[in-house]
């Protein structure tokens, strides 16, 4: 399973992409807007920290719109994934960039059907929004599991990419239900290397070790 980081901040971004860990980065334009930066300057900076899929999301909701924004936004650099929207413009758009063979992430997608449409359109990425389902009384990883089912069904090359994701918990099940990709908040990702019982155990073995008053090097 491929981790990404959903942020547009590049000091949390370079931190964890020193563990080797972090396989791509998502975009959208709250994070744009909460950087406080030009979207790309961003964009540019993080392409140049993430080898990876760096997705970078469209403002126009009309096919023209969105057809001239992601040339744009492809040309900050090869890793750039455009992000549309999950409308019929978005998915016009889709079809038109994979024949100009550029990868896209469409967003916003709340249905399996919505899923299925993506795929048909040629989307590289789907983003299911998993905590936005909860939010909303929904079991939102039942989507990743539909989703799953109907892109295994019809053998479709489009990535499930788990999105809107609140907890370890989420990435772990998401997982499980055999999303591709998930992208995960900064906060959540730092959470998934912790456990009580882990660090409780190194600090006892830490104590022991120092007990014996041996030294490895
Ligand atoms: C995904 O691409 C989105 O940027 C993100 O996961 C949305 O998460 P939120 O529901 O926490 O805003």
């Amino acid at each position: 399973m491929q981790l990404f980081l959903d942020t547009t901040d590049v000091a949390i971004l370079k931190d964890l992409a020193a563990s080797g860990l972090v396989d791509g980065v998502t975009t959208n334009p709250t994070l744009i807007a909460r950087s406080g930066r030009p979207m790309f300057d961003v964009i540019a900076e993080i392409c140049e920290l993430v080898e990876g899929p760096v997705s970078a999301e469209v403002a126009a909701t009309d096919v023209a719109g969105m057809l001239a924004e992601g040339a744009k936004l492809a040309a900050i650099a090869p890793n750039v994934v455009v992000k549309v929207p999950l409308t019929r413009e978005g998915l016009v758009a889709t079809s038109e960039f994979a024949v100009q063979g550029i990868s896209t992430n469409v967003t916003l997608c709340f249905s399996a059907a919505q899923a299925l449409l993506a795929a048909k359109a040629g989307a590289s990425y789907i983003s299911p929004f998993i905590g936005r389902l909860d939010d909303h009384g929904a079991e939102g990883m039942d989507l990743i599991s539909e989703i799953r089912a109907i892109y295994d069904n019809y053998d479709f090359d489009t990535e499930i990419l788990a999105a809107s994701i609140r907890s370890p918990a989420h990435v772990t099940a998401a997982a499980l239900c055999g999303a591709d990709c998930a992208t995960i908040p900064p906060e959540v990702f730092t959470a998934l290397f912790k456990h009580p019982l882990t660090e409780r155990g190194l600090s006892q073995f830490l104590s022991d070790w120092a007990a014996t008053g041996q030294s490895i090097l």
